[in-house]
């Protein structure tokens, strides 16, 4: 197998730390990015380079990108997850940050990382399966990975004739620091490793779209095409 460039957003933490530790095992030239430099500095040995930029400053990741080759595979998996704990007094700062951070940070990436992406190469989205259904206090979060959802489904049709594939990720339930935080119930909650898996192998047969665990995702999706009044009583009922 020859060695893959394949440059992962969000490396630091959680579902990108395991698809780094994933795709440097099998010994592809990995760029690990992030904020977080302690971390990086752990990282650096075993990565072929090390990006520290925050997402959502431009200026940021044109430095660090101009440092960047070709890339086979372009992960966008940095994200994180806030949620609105009283929708009536609705925290517009918080919604704004969600949807910077999971959705604008994207066109950022996209126009410094795409041109990089050589033809017969791919870009993965990191999604998630809360945009199967709503959720109650996920107006920010649900908002933005909608939004991830649109671009990744418009973006393979664009890239098409620059023979780049696009797979779109919607992980269910996944131990990591970013779900630390959650007080409800996750059923069939997977852990990052084995979410790294499923990712490697919707990237390896080149999926348009992928979606785990299936115990749950189906679920949802079932629940989806039943009448609102019914999934309305289930959600809030939880
Ligand atoms: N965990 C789940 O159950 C779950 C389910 C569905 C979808 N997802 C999605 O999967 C992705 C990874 O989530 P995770 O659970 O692995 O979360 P995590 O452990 O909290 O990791 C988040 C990663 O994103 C990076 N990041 C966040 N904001 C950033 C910014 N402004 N600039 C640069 N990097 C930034 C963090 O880097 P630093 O710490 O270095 O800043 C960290 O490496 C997210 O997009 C999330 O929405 C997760």
């Amino acid at each position: 197998m020859t060695a893959k460039n394949i440059l992962i957003t969000g490396a630091t933490s959680g579902i990108g730390h395991s698809l780094f530790d994933y795709y440097h095992q099998l010994g592809n030239n990995v760029i690990a990015c992030g904020r977080n430099q302690e971390k990086l500095q752990e990282m650096a040995e075993q990565a072929y380079m090390t990006g520290q930029f925050d997402m959502t400053i431009p200026s940021e990741i044109e430095a660090f990108s101009k440092s960047v080759d070709s890339l086979d595979i372009l992960v966008l998996n940095a994200g994180n997850c806030r949620y609105i704990d009283d929708a009536k007094h609705f925290d517009g700062a918080l919604f704004a940050d969600v949807i910077q951070t999971n959705l604008i940070s994207l066109g950022w990436l996209l126009q410094y990382f795409l041109p990089k992406v050589r033809e017969g190469g791919q870009v993965v989205f990191v999604s998630s399966s809360a945009t199967l259904m709503p959720f109650q206090r996920s107006e920010a979060y649900g908002a933005s990975k909608s939004g991830v959802d649109y671009l990744a489904n418009s973006l393979r049709l664009d890239l098409i004739k620059y023979k780049i594939d696009v797979t779109l990720i919607h992980p269910g339930f996944i131990k990591t620091p970013l779900t630390e935080k959650n007080d409800f119930p996750m059923p069939f909650l997977l852990t990052s490793e084995e979410a790294a898996q499923h990712i490697a192998k919707a990237i390896d047969n080149r999926k348009e779209y992928a979606h785990f665990p299936k115990r749950l995702t189906t679920l949802l999706k079932f629940f989806s095409i039943m009448p609102n009044w019914i999934w309305r009583k289930l959600i809030v009922k939880g």
